[in-house]
């Protein structure tokens, strides 16, 4: 299993975004935070927004959606052309209907934790989706510190991925760092989003590849 490295657009300069995608072209996706002033205390973009971005990135789109009533909003991103849709669970009525709907538009579904969310309650429906995220910060903003509380609760969830023998893949989000990334990826994450430390880098590709690196020697 490879580390993959999806930059967080949240620290990109918003009124660039077309060349701030540029920067990371050597990410394997990117990751777009949707936040709806409700869900979250941010505001970022929507549809129309994230439909420019899927003409113009050179990268598939990783949308993780923190807004409230997630069944209605997640397959519009699907049909606009995200690669991959994560919804929260603290937000969605139905993740199994809605993890199926996405699939069946072609997308990688996508199912995401806030720190106080449990996963044990969430490890039966593992099968349902392609990709776990499990929050490293509370959601809502970029340049915070790593949760190494969380580490648990990846592991958890990587074992019983490998118990149901599935190819479901866990991402980190939130603090992650060339300080804080092997310490995931040794937990059992194999996909890291990086805002702060990828869009703070003078050199965001070489950040990547560090990060990469990083990773991918930790993941076992
Ligand atoms: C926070 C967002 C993250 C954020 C991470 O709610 O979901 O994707 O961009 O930023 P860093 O990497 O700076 O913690
Ligand atoms: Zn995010």
């Amino acid at each position: 299993m490879d580390a993959l490295i999806h930059p967080s657009i949240l620290s990109a300069d918003f009124a660039n975004l077309a060349a701030e995608l540029e920067r990371v072209a050597d990410a394997d996706m990117v990751h777009v935070d949707v936040m709806d002033a409700h869900f979250v205390p941010n505001l970022t973009l929507g549809l129309p927004v994230v439909e420019r971005l899927v003409a113009v990135s050179p990268r598939p789109l990783d949308v993780h959606l923190m807004v409230t009533d997630a069944d209605r909003w997640a397959p519009q991103y699907a049909e606009l052309g995200a690669a991959s849709v994560t919804i929260h669970a603290e937000a969605s009525q139905a993740p199994i209907r809605t993890a199926r709907e996405l699939r069946r538009l072609g997308v990688r579904a996508g199912l995401a934790l806030r720190p106080a969310t449990p996963v044990e309650p969430f490890l039966p429906l593992l099968a349902e989706i392609d990709m776990l995220l499990v929050m490293t910060v509370e959601p809502g903003f970029g340049g915070q510190s790593f949760l190494d509380s969380m580490l648990p609760k990846i592991r958890t969830a990587r074992q019983a991925i490998r118990e149901q023998d599935l190819d479901v893949w866990i991402q980190v989000d939130g603090g992650v760092s060339e300080e804080t990334v092997a310490r995931a990826a040794e937990a059992g994450a194999n996909v890291m989003v990086a805002g702060s430390a990828v869009y703070g880098a003078s050199d965001a590709g070489a950040e990547i590849a560090r990060l990469r690196k990083l990773a991918g020697a930790h993941l076992h």
